[in-house]
């Protein structure tokens, strides 16, 4: 099994590129089908979740062809089924825009229940009413989701929760249904606008993305674009707050300040400085961090996607901080690998947790046990006194891109290595010693 190795208490310092949006990305990907004409995609990140639902939509007889590292080409015109059967498709959460996408342009889908981190139970409720009010005859059957509408026609859908996914795939339906549909309540994350972006970047009439009430007037045919998908503000915010931790120096390039601004409001209450330009952030960090609160929301609020990283920071930052988590119910999960690493965290009442500043984290075995859990235990790594071994690394790849090359670029010492290859891990844990 491969996991990091860590030797933690080297200081970040440099210039870091951020690659794109994943969240947006997965959207973009699966809307690109419904062209038949070719799309050309820019900047996709080089995660695994990108990968597997690129092979997703090839298996659904899209052409996908590789442009470079970061560029993809598809072309929707010879989808020959509309059953999304792909195995792999059923551990990534964003399969299910295959069907908003494949409802919208052929009326009908099949697609795999959708996988994706333990952060507690995940409904999709909302996306089924939103297809539902579109006409659409939506069944759960044999774990998958079976929709399908002779017609879809446009409607006025009131989100009863604010979701992300919800929205952008409904969304999706809509812009190929007949007539006007109004979605209210909807999530207004930088990524609900990328894809509504990206739509009318090939003739869909979209208006209002990034506001709570979105206006779809439906087209008969998407035409092709050429798109390049926005930074991706947890990665950059991930980075941001990796060189507050380790007392670093980064420059963090190819951001939107403006989609940080909550990471930057806490980061500088903590006492990091943060100076913002046009298209990075600096942060710089040369004093022991100060204790905080933090409560996640969706957007513009503090991001769900943070908040493990975020309370990594605050154990060993001075005096006692709380974190509450309203999004998912079960993201605490990587309470007790931190606690491994001597962070004195509890929960409490479920959703929030009482973190105690310690001096300082010492390395441990741990476990990644959800993507931003893995992110937060290579931040505490890095800040630990001595190594800190990571396994279960495959939930990081899902969603950071050669995370441990940008590590290294920035001065920090961390290996991807195979756990049988006991000489490359005794020569890394020898260096620390010589
Ligand atoms: N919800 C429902 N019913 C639904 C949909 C959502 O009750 O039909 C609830 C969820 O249970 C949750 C809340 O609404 O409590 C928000 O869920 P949302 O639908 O917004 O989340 P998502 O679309 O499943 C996306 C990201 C997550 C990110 C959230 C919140 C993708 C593929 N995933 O998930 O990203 O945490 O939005 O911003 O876009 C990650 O990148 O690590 C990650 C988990």
């Amino acid at each position: 099994m491969e996991q990091y190795i860590i030797r933690g208490g080297k200081p970040l310092v440099g210039e870091v590129v951020i690659s794109g949006a994943k969240n947006a990305a997965l959207g973009v990907v699966a809307a690109a089908i419904m062209s038949d004409e070719p799309v050309q995609l820019r900047n996709l990140p080089v995660i695994s979740d990108i990968e597997i639902l690129l092979r997703g939509i090839a298996a659904l007889g899209a052409i996908v062809e590789k442009q470079g590292e970061h560029g993809t080409r598809v072309i929707g015109r010879p989808i020959h089924t509309c059953v999304a059967d792909y195995d792999d498709l059923r551990k990534i959460r964003a399969s299910y825009y295959l069907c908003g996408a494949l409802l919208g342009k052929y009326k009908r889908a099949e697609v795999p229940l959708p996988g994706g981190c333990n952060i507690g139970s995940r409904p999709i409720d909302q996306h089924l009413k939103g297809f539902e009010a579109l006409g659409a005859k939506v069944v759960i059957q044999h774990g998958k989701i079976i929709a399908e509408a002779e017609r879809l026609i446009g409607a006025h859908i009131y989100f009863d929760c604010t979701s992300v996914g919800a929205t952008i795939n409904v969304m999706l339906a809509a812009c190929m249904a007949e007539g006007q549909t109004v979605l209210e309540n909807s999530a207004k994350e930088p990524h609900v606008v990328e894809v509504a972006n990206f739509l009318n970047s090939m003739g869909a009439k979209i208006k209002g993305a990034g506001t709570d009430v979105i206006r779809i007037t439906g087209v008969t045919s998407l035409h092709g674009s050429t798109y390049s998908i926005i930074p991706d503000q947890i990665e950059a915010g991930t980075f941001m707050m990796a060189a507050a931790a380790t007392k670093g120096d980064v420059l963090i390039k190819n951001v939107i300040p403006k989609h940080l601004e909550a990471v930057t409001a806490k980061l500088v209450e903590i006492g990091a400085e943060v100076e913002e330009f046009d298209d990075s952030v600096r942060v710089v960090a040369t004093k022991r961090l100060q204790h905080t609160n933090i409560k996640t929301l969706p957007y513009p609020g503090f991001p769900t996607d943070m908040q493990q990283v975020m309370a990594t920071l605050l154990t060993v930052a001075e005096g006692t901080s709380i974190v509450t988590e309203t999004i998912y119910e079960n993201r605490f999960m990587y309470v007790d690998e931190l606690t491994r690493m001597g962070a004195a965290v509890r929960v409490v009442e479920g959703n929030s947790a009482v973190v105690e500043g310690v001096d300082k984290l010492t390395g441990a075995t741990v476990r990644a046990l959800d993507l931003r859990c893995g992110a937060a235990l290579i931040v505490a790594g890095l800040m630990a006194d001595g190594i800190t071994t990571v396994e279960q690394i495959e939930y990081v790849e899902r969603g950071y891109e050669h995370f441990p090359q940008k590590l290294r670029e920035l001065g920090a010492a961390i290996e991807k290595v195979d756990s049988d290859d006991q000489a490359a891990i005794h020569k890394f844990s020898y260096n620390v010693v010589g």
